[in-house]
């Protein structure tokens, strides 16, 4: 939904979410970052540039370095939106209640903003979203969510519970462009938020996408960046060098034609960096 969001786009531009929360439009995403100082200092380093969304996960194995990075910013906690996730095998009713208060000491915080299933756990998820529902009830996770959830999934989620998730994080870039998807989450008032928006860096290339980031003066990771940005999708690309975060946060100088847009959207090949035997698992 690019209606609700103030423009012109800026570093802090927020989205409505459906639980009222306000949710940066860009952030970080910390997935294979290493853990120690190197995590920690990235994060730092992020949230020195202006970035307010943190996007980790307990399978990450790094929510404790996120942890001390906010710990050290000085920023007040109020101001960094954090989403954590659960992972398959934390999923249940009891499982997933456990899991956020374990994320929760590891991240050295009250409550996280966002709470995510991670995957659809068959057979698990169902009363895993039912643990979603009390821990933001009682205040651990302000906004809840699910992640890598098909339209049938969602579907099925409507069938048990009428608080429907704030946000579905899937795969999402032009070489993975889920129209469907998309305006499935817009008509129920889901947001999408794409992983994997630089596509691990393996489309660069293209040649596509290289004209038109050199028609704008931009490289293709910001292209790809505002690609999504316009589309009203979340954005967390991961980077861990100074060059890369700045890089990737200077995105908000320029704008995509709808030619621009329709010659993107047009990129779609269902391009995924999911191991296809993970996937069936969830389909
Ligand atoms: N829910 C899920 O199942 C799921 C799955 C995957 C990812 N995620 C989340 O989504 C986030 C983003 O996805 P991702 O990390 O898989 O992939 P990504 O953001 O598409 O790509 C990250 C890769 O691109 C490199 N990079 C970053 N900025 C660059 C730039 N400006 N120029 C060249 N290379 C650049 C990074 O290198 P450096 O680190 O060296 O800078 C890193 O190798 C994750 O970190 C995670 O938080 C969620």
């Amino acid at each position: 939904m690019v209606e609700d969001i103030a423009m012109p786009l800026s570093i802090t531009s927020t989205v409505p979410l459906n639980s009222g929360e306000a949710m940066p439009l860009f952030g970080l995403g910390t997935f294979r970052m290493p853990t120690g100082a190197a995590t920690e200092g990235a994060v730092h380093r992020a949230l020195t540039l202006g970035y307010r969304l943190l996007d980790t996960a307990s399978a990450y194995g790094n929510e404790a370095e996120v942890g001390r990075a906010i710990a050290g910013s000085g920023l007040d906690r109020g101001t960094i939106f954090l989403t954590t996730k659960a992972w398959v095998d934390e999923q249940g009713y009891d499982e997933t209640r456990a899991a956020c208060r374990r994320s929760l000491a590891a991240l050295r915080t009250p409550y996280v903003d966002l709470y995510l299933l991670h995957w659809p756990a068959p057979g698990r998820w169902p009363e895993a979203w039912r643990a979603l529902l009390t821990l933001q009830e009682s205040g651990l996770c302000r906004a809840i969510g699910v992640s890598n959830f098909a339209i049938h999934h969602l579907e099925a989620l409507r069938e048990i519970s009428v608080v429907p998730p704030a946000v579905n994080q899937v795969e999402f870039n032009p070489f993975r462009y889920d129209r469907d998807l998309l305006a499935y989450c817009r008509d129920h008032d889901i947001r999408l938020e794409a992983y994997t928006p630089l596509t691990r860096g393996a489309r660069f290339t293209h040649p596509v996408l290289k004209r038109l980031a050199a028609a704008h003066g931009k490289t293709p990771a910001q292209t790809l960046i505002r690609w999504g940005l316009q589309h009203g999708v979340i954005e967390i690309p991961k980077a861990t060098s100074d060059a890369h975060l700045r890089e990737n946060a200077h995105v908000f100088d320029f704008a995509l034609t709808d030619d621009d847009m329709s010659t993107l959207d047009a990129l779609d090949e269902q391009y995924t960096v999911v191991n296809p035997e993970w996937r069936a698992k969830f389909a």
